[in-house]
């Protein structure tokens, strides 16, 4: 099977290409990424030389790209996005950008060449917030988007349905809770707490930290992509969550202990605005259909995390330097050439 992989350098797609060369050693991967900010090839560099690996540079926006990308791919698994909730609050060109119009020009290319099967990677911030005592969402939950970010993911959920519908592209969808785990870029909340109290600085908890996350390993995401590929129903959306709610002073107070530090590392800034109260997930349709549930208990997941931030400061430490970016544009074209395919 050829895999066309969007968004393969950022976090979840980088964990996915490294999990599926794994398990399926035969399968050939085309990794698809503007690196923006966000995509960073040195999660990569275990399977740069992977005959079965090959990565392309491009926006999914650009159709000619795009369309050419596509021939001869069995199926699309599309993680491209804007992703972080505190950027599309200041600017959310980007995101409709990427999020929307990105997964329009993807979804076009699909349909155009022989109905290319199609993963859509979306997020439980689609259905809005719960209180304290709501029943967690489920694939019945009406949308109810409330940031920038979120609203542009939902947009791009109901596009993909659209195609289903419309044109019989054979569609899927998954909609997840919080990842975490190895590779996530330090601007969101778990790879930020790590590295800061690694540097000596403080911990920001936006507000008093009630506010709820339902966290799940990244391998046991991507285990339910898996599953959906190989045992999904068309047409269908399966939620996934992590069996883990916790509250971000919850979740602060583990990272400290973990690393050996005291709730003075803690400080409390302003709120982020419109911030959603609470997430979480109930996963039985993929539980029943697909026999997907998370397996990585979040104590042993976390340790993990903190250990491979531990031993991988020079990937984190580039990136909080912004020094990785320049690492790209003096050597990674050298180094790969002909791999690599440049737009602009
Ligand atoms: P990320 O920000 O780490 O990675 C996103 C990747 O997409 C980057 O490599 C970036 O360069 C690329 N990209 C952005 N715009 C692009 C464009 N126009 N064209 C091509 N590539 C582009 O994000 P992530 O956390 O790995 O999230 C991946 C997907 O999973 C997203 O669709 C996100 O909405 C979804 N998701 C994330 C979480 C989470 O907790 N992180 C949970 C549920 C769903
Ligand atoms: O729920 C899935 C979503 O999870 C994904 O769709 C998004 O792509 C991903 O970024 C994530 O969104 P969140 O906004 O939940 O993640 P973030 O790590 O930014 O924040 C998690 C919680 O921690 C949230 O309640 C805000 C809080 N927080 C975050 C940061 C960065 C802080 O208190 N301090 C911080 O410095």
């Amino acid at each position: 099977m050829k895999i066309l992989v969007t968004g393969g350098a950022g976090f979840i797609g980088s964990n996915f290409i490294h999990y599926w060369l794994k398990k399926y050693p035969t399968d050939s991967i085309v990794n698809l990424d503007a690196l923006t900010y966000a995509g960073n090839l040195e999660n990569l560099r275990a399977v740069e030389n992977n005959k079965n690996y090959k990565f392309i540079k491009g926006d999914i926006g650009d159709t000619e790209l795009i369309n050419d990308a596509v021939k001869g791919v069995d199926l699309i698994v599309h993680f491209a996005a804007e992703s972080h909730v505190d950027r599309s609050i200041m600017d959310s060109g980007d995101f409709i950008h990427a999020n929307v119009e990105g997964t329009r020009v993807l979804l076009d290319a699909a349909k155009n060449n022989g109905r290319i099967r199609f993963h859509h990677i979306s997020t439980d911030e689609v259905f809005g917030s719960l209180g304290l005592k709501d029943k967690p969402f489920n694939e019945n939950t009406a949308y109810d988007p409330r940031s920038p970010y979120s609203a542009s993911k939902a947009a791009s959920d109901h596009l993909v349905r659209a195609y289903f519908h419309t044109y019989k592209l054979p569609i899927t969808v998954s909609n997840c809770s919080n990842n975490y785990g190895p590779f996530q870029f330090p601007e969101k909340v778990i790879p930020l707490f790590i590295t800061n109290l690694m540097e000596g600085k403080k911990v920001p908890i936006y507000g008093q930290g009630g506010n709820i996350r339902d966290w799940i390993y990244v391998d046991d995401h991507n285990a339910g992509v898996d599953a959906i590929i190989k045992r999904g129903e068309i047409g269908e959306t399966y939620c996934f969550g992590g069996n883990c709610e916790l509250t971000n002073l919850a979740l602060t107070k583990k990272i400290l202990k973990l690393m050996g530090r005291g709730e003075e590392m803690i400080e409390y800034v302003a709120d982020r605005p419109g911030h959603d109260l609470r997430y979480a997930m109930d996963y039985k349709k993929a539980k029943n259909e697909l026999g997907w549930a998370p397996k990585v208990k979040f104590k042993d997941g976390l340790i993990k995390t903190i250990e491979w931030y531990k031993n991988n400061k020079a990937w984190w430490q580039n990136i909080k330097s912004g020094e990785y970016k320049q690492y790209y544009k003096k050597n990674y074209f050298d180094r790969t050439g002909k791999s690599v395919r440049t737009i602009n």
